[in-house]
């Protein structure tokens, strides 16, 4: 019976089109890391609060573990695997010591990847704004603050979505 509640939704996932079988109940945070194997969203709160599971929808930040998978139908998902690991975002984190057990990173590289592509220069108030629903536990957030303070100064871009093999 459950099994008749099935239904079959196609979205982009990091570049590439996914199609996965989904209950109406599932949650996206669930369906990328169960059924899709990318395992960057984390399971925090799952309220809501912490925002471990956060990936761009659409380039906008959303917590996966309040998103329906079925809700993602049709439109376009990044996850921090979808960020050029070159990325200055990347080495600005690695440069300024901007995380520890990593637990919160991919959220906040995703929050920081949104913020510069709309605002390279954002000031530090803004930084702070923008991963203000990103909980860390361990690193403080001086470290992250600079880290993408730096990563907005940096020349080159961000480049995400620029990780396709060869680039
Ligand atoms: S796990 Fe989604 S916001 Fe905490
Ligand atoms: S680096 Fe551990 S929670 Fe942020």
């Amino acid at each position: 019976m459950k099994s008749t509640m099935k239904r079959t939704v196609t979205f982009i996932l990091n570049e590439e089109s996914r199609s996965v079988e989904v209950e109406p109940s599932d949650v996206l945070l669930e369906v990328l890391r169960e059924k899709l194997g990318v395992k960057s969203p984390k399971v925090g709160c799952e309220r809501g609060d912490c925002g471990a599971c956060t990936v761009l929808l659409d380039g906008k930040t959303v917590r996966s573990c309040l998103v329906l998978a079925i809700e993602a139908d049709g439109h376009r998902i990044t996850t921090v695997e979808g960020i050029d690991p070159k990325s200055d975002l990347h080495h600005a984190f690695i440069d300024h010591h901007a995380f520890q057990c990593g637990y919160c990173a991919p959220g906040i590289v995703l929050s920081a990847t949104e913020l510069l592509r709309k605002n390279r220069h954002a000031s530090r108030e803004q930084i702070q704004e923008a991963i203000s629903g990103n909980l860390c536990r361990c690193t403080g957030y001086a470290p992250i603050i600079s880290a993408i303070g730096v990563a907005g100064s940096m020349p080159c871009g961000e480049k995400a979505h620029s990780s396709k093999k060869g680039s």
